[in-house]
C-alpha cells in the first residue's frame, strides 16, 4: 500500500518530517510529493525543494521523494495509490483540509485522505514562519532538518 504525502515544502520543516516519520511506521511505502505549486511564490525553486526534501528523508528507508505538477489526484492514479496523508496542526487546519480531501475524492473516487495530528512541539510551525525568521536573520536550526539549515546558513552569508 503506497500512500502520498504532498506539499510545497518551501522548505521542508521538522513538522513535515515528523509527519513523514510517523507515516513511515504506519504504512509500507510513502511517496513524498513536492508540488511545483504556481499559486505560491516559493523561496526555493522546485528542484531545490525536491533536493532538500530528499536529503532530509534519506534515513527513512520506505520513503521516496518525487516532484510533481498538475493534480494530486492524477499523481495518485498514476501510482495506483488510494491514500493521501495530511498533517493537522490544530482546528484552524481542519475546514480547509476536509475541503481538500473531499475535492480530491471527487476527482478520484477511490482516493481517501488520512489525517495525522502534528506532534505538540511542531503545532505552531509552518514553512512561512521559517522563511519569516530567516528573512529577519533569526536562527532556524531548531525548526528545520540539518540539510535545510545548512543551505539557509550559506544563503544568509
Ligand atoms: N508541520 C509544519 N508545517 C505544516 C504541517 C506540519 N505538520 N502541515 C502543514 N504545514 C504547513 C505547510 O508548510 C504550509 O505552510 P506554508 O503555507 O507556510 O507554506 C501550510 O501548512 C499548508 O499549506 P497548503 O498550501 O495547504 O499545503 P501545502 O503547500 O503543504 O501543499 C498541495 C498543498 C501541494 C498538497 C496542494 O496545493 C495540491 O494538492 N496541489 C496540486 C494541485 C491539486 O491537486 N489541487 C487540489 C485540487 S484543486
Amino acid at each position: 500500500m503506497t500512500v502520498i504525502y504532498a506539499g510545497t515544502f518551501d522548505p521542508i520543516t521538522n513538522g513535515h518530517l515528523d509527519i513523514i516519520q510517523r507515516a513511515s511506521i504506519l504504512f509500507p511505502k510513502i511517496i513524498v510529493a513536492v508540488a511545483e505549486n504556481t499559486t505560491k511564490r516559493p523561496l526555493f525553486d522546485h528542484q531545490q525543494r525536491i533536493k532538500l526534501t530528499q536529503e532530509s528523508c534519506k534515513d527513512i528507508a520506505n520513503v521516496e521523494v518525487i516532484g510533481f505538477n498538475g493534480l494530486l489526484a492524477d499523481l495518485a492514479k498514476s501510482y495506483g495509490s488510494k491514500t493521501l496523508i495530511r498533517g493537522i496542526r490544530g482546528s484552524d487546519d481542519i475546514d480547509y483540509e476536509i475541503q481538500l480531501a473531499q475535492l480530491n475524492n471527487r476527482l478520484l473516487e477511490e482516493l481517501d485522505t488520512v489525517f495525522l495530528p502534528s506532534s505538540v512541539e511542531w503545532r505552531y510551525l509552518s514553512s512561512t514562519m521559517v522563511r519569516e525568521i530567516y528573512f529577519h536573520q533569526g536562527d532556524v536550526a531548531q525548526f528545520v532538518p540539518l540539510a535545510v539549515n545548512n543551505v539557509l546558513t550559506q544563503l544568509g552569508k
